[in-house]
């Protein structure tokens, strides 16, 4: 199979770098067109390597000049890079390149945006900057000179100098390049100060172009919270004089954890009440936490090589999660990323592009920062800790972070700290890293003289590559309870190791009702034959928040296949019990308001084609439409009630309680809304003094047919505010009627404010077409081939952001013929296009196989 592809790299190839570096010296001369990079590299050869080869990764450079201990040499270039004979033994290495940050569309390397010099490395940038051994694996301390009139010159690490025109940093930690950046632009700041517990006075600065200045007191403060929590929780202390944030408006990604630089998408670093939402300034919070908890899990320990990824993704993701679920509610926090889990990793688990946690093969990095290696990724993690428990598990990372600091290490690593803190043999834990695909547990019980027992089945579907599965170790969290309700036996964790195994319960009054994967104890699909009247029972009496939320989801969910695939009519077993949960105000809002939540149509989709049905987007679009109004009727007493109850009276403050309310007096709005055609949300739109308000407002008259006015009152209150204008195009889009998606979209192309060169902007208007799955696979196939027009004509300039949008197409097989046929063409069409980059390719070919 090696030879599919001839740029195919695989984990099984894995050698060490001939050559390490010692330290690094770069200097920038910076012009928009013709940028000067000099480098000082000093190298020394690997003992742990046989070969001798020196290689040095360079793209779209120009090489000016290169030396070898002085001596000037002629490397022999090649489109990946330079090879030169050099000493066997430690030497300098220099050379000047010339680079043109300006026309650097693709966003990786050093770029422009906006007037601003900034960098992106992650994950082979760097060798767009200068020559360079581009690997996780080759760690070197830099010092970086940069000249430049920009009033502000940043870069890793601590000032060493400063004067006119010119800036030094020295970052003592040794780190990979991909961990590399440079900030030049006439900036400013928002500054504060932390002390670190062990008395390190670090001084904070958020970055910002002139104008944003009033959007980042939020931001700070989850940093200094982040700063904190690392210590309590982790033990990690910050080991800089200084952390910068840079807020930068094209980047393809969220956020980079560049050391003591990180740079962010400025949709996730600013944030005002006016301008953001509830859902912006958490997910603000958890960004801003990610990237500084990176500082110890992925900078101070790294990864050996990219297919390690999950190393540090996963293992943050979950840092993060832990946080915001302190610093928030723990069970909406888990509701909320479940759901995020399934609509994302699930999707890709169970279509083309499934792969391993820990990929064997790769073309194109950027194409594996997928929902799989972070969230998935994260999953696993949580999974040890459940297994080990609390304690072995902190004590397992003490041990990581004593063994590994200062390391470019593997899964294997990893894995190794946890069987030497734990005694415990992980081989077949292990298999979660490796086996692809989202395993079905099947459930049954039985109950017999006090006796209960569960019996389990796991199976995982076959996935591309690998077609047959072991079984995996499954943590299943069980409670029962009574009839009554009561709770009969707490959360008990079994271990499940086998394909097939039971597990009892025994001194039972009478059969009890179990509540299993409490928590949602491991990422599968829980498959159990079970009836309306016990998923009620079990919304109105789990004590496990998360499998209440869940009882309460696949009632709706039942209920609306259903009716798309028996015509049904919506369930009042769910009306009922939505109504009894959502009247209950000893509940928290916030988690009314995400029981109050239906499965979205790709959810539905999904599910449909587990069970064997061709789903059908404009059936599953009307069945959602009735249910929304069949609800809205069964609430017309209690809406109006809980959308006064829980208007917020306080201050504005983007709080869990304070979110939780507004979350569900919107919930009710959007019910009074489908009974009165928009007349409350035009007061709410006129009223709200908050974004959160004026979205919701926003959408629920974009949603009743009745937004023209508010579409113009919109743009014109905000035009220009970009981050905001971003919602504007995307709500049009994600809110038109499945017939007019297409068309909504075409025409917000061609806005004036449409640009192809801001990823945001791309991704709110062409992102959001697939966000209208109705829209996006109407029947006549316009959504497919407007997406199809602008990921080719994105390819060129940023084949990233265009290779990561076509998962659009990821579930094409799902669908029926004629679609099946028109979406094929499409890949086809964009595949046969004349110099498609090998990232669209890959994503491409891996799709349409
Ligand atoms: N390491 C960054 C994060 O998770 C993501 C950077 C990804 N960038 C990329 N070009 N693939 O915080
Ligand atoms: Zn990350």
């Amino acid at each position: 199979m090696k030879d599919a592809s001839p740029q195919t790299i695989y984990l099984s190839d894995y050698t060490p770098p001939a050559f390490l570096v010692e330290e690094v010296h770069l200097t920038f001369r910076l012009n928009p067109k013709k940028t000067r990079v000099i480098s000082k590299i000093r190298f020394k050869p690997n003992p742990a390597s046989k070969s001798r080869d020196f290689f040095l990764h360079g793209e779209g450079l120009r090489l000016v000049s290169a030396r070898v201990d002085g001596q000037a040499v002629e490397p022999e270039l090649t489109d990946e890079g330079l090879t030169c004979a050099v000493p066997d033994a430690p030497f300098v290495w220099e050379a000047e390149v010339e680079i043109d940050p300006q026309g650097n569309t693709a966003l990786e390397g050093l770029y422009m945006s906006n007037g601003m010099y900034c960098t992106q490395c992650e994950a082979e940038g760097f060798r767009k900057i200068t020559y360079y051994p581009d690997r996780p694996d080759v760690m070197g301390v830099f010092t970086v000179r940069i000249e430049g009139d920009e009033k502000v010159l940043l870069s890793n690490g601590n000032l060493v100098a400063k004067g006119d025109g010119f800036a030094e940093w020295h970052d003592p930690w040794p780190k990979p390049a991909y961990l590399f950046a440079l900030v030049a632009g006439d900036l400013v700041n928002h500054p504060d100060r932390f002390t670190t517990r062990s008395g390190r006075e670090v001084e904070l600065n958020i970055w910002v172009r002139p104008g944003d200045e009033g959007k980042c007191a939020f931001g700070m403060e989850a940093l200094k919270k982040s700063m904190a929590w690392d210590e309590k929780t982790y033990g990690r202390e910050y080991d800089l004089d200084v952390f910068n944030v840079v807020a930068v408006d094209d980047f393809n990604m969220g956020a980079m954890e560049n050391k003591g630089l990180n740079i962010f998408n400025s949709s996730c670093v600013l944030a005002s009440q006016e301008t953001s939402t509830d859902a912006n300034f958490e997910r603000i919070e958890a960004i801003i936490a990610h990237e500084y908890f990176h500082n110890w899990t992925g900078n101070r320990i790294t990864c050996r090589d990219w297919f390690q990824l999950c190393l540090k993704e996963g293992l943050t993701v979950f840092r993060d999660s832990e946080f915001t679920a302190d610093m928030r509610s723990a069970p909406v926090k888990r509701i909320s990323d479940v759901i995020a889990l399934r609509a994302r990793q699930f999707r890709e688990d169970n279509g083309p592009l499934a792969h391993p946690v820990r990929p064997e093969s790769f073309v194109e990095i950027n194409n594996f920062y997928t929902a799989t290696v972070y969230e998935k990724g994260a999953e696993v993690i949580g999974m040890l800790k459940r297994l080990v428990g609390d304690a072995a598990y902190a004590k397992a990372v003490d041990l990581y972070f004593e063994r590994h600091d200062g390391q470019a290490c593997t899964i294997e690593d990893w894995l190794k700290v946890f069987e030497d803190a734990t005694g415990r043999d992980l081989s077949q834990f292990k298999r979660w890293y490796s086996q692809a695909g989202t395993p079905r547990l099947r459930v049954t019980d039985d109950f017999k003289d006090g006796t209960y027992t569960l019996h389990f089945e796991q199976e995982t579907p076959p996935t591309p590559g690998q077609d047959e599965k072991a079984p995996q170790v499954i943590p299943i969290a069980v409670g029962l309870l009574g009839p009554n309700g009561d709770e009969v036996v707490e959360t008990r964790f079994l271990e499940m190791t086998e394909a097939k195994q039971s597990f009892t319960f025994e001194g039972l009054g009478a059969r009890p009702v179990p509540s299993i994967l409490r928590d949602f104890s491991a990422p599968v699909i829980l498959e159990r034959e079970t009836d309306n009247a016990e998923r009620a029972f079990l919304l109105a009496h789990d004590t496990d928040p998360f499998n209440k939320w869940e009882a309460g989801r696949d009632l709706a969910r039942d209920g609306l296949i259903e009716m798309i695939v028996n015509g049904a009519a919506p369930d009042d077993a769910y009306l009922d019990a939505a109504l009894t949960m959502a009247r209950d105000d000893t509940l928290d809002p916030a988690f009314r308001a995400l029981a109050l939540g239906l499965p979205s149509q790709d959810e539905l989709a999904q599910t449909l084609h587990e069970r064997g049905h061709t789903p059908d987007p404009q059936a599953i679009w009307d069945a959602l439409e009735t249910l929304r109004h069949a609800r809205a009727e069964h609430f017309q007493d209690l809406a109006p009630r809980l959308y006064a109850q829980y208007q917020v009276a306080k201050p504005y403050a983007p709080d869990a309680e304070q979110s939780g309310a507004r979350a569900l007096a919107n919930a009710a709005l959007g019910m009074i809304t489908r009974l009165d055609g928009g007349a409350q949300a035009g007061r709410q739109y006129d009223s709200a003094d908050n974004m959160t308000q004026q979205l919701a407002a926003f959408s629920n008259l974009l949603q009743a047919g009745q937004g023209q006015d508010a579409v113009t009152r919109f743009y014109d209150q905000w035009k220009e505010d970009r981050l905001v204008i971003d919602k504007w195009f995307m709500l049009q889009i994600v809110h038109a009627a499945p017939e007019d998606a297409a068309k909504t979209t075409e025409a917000l192309t061609q806005h004036p404010d449409f640009t192809i060169r801001n990823p945001n902007r791309f991704r709110s208007v062409l992102g959001a077409l697939a966000m209208n799955p109705a829209g996006f696979h109407h029947a006549g196939g316009e959504g497919y081939r407007v997406l199809a027009d602008w990921l080719i004509a994105l390819d060129p300039l940023n084949p990233q952001t265009a290779a990561r949008m076509c998962s659009a197409f990821e579930t094409w097989k799902r669908y029926d013929r004629e679609r099946q046929a028109m979406i094929a063409d499409q890949l086809d069409r964009i595949l046969a296009t004349k110099d498609l980059s090998p990232d669209t390719t890959e994503m491409v070919s891996r799709i349409r196989n």
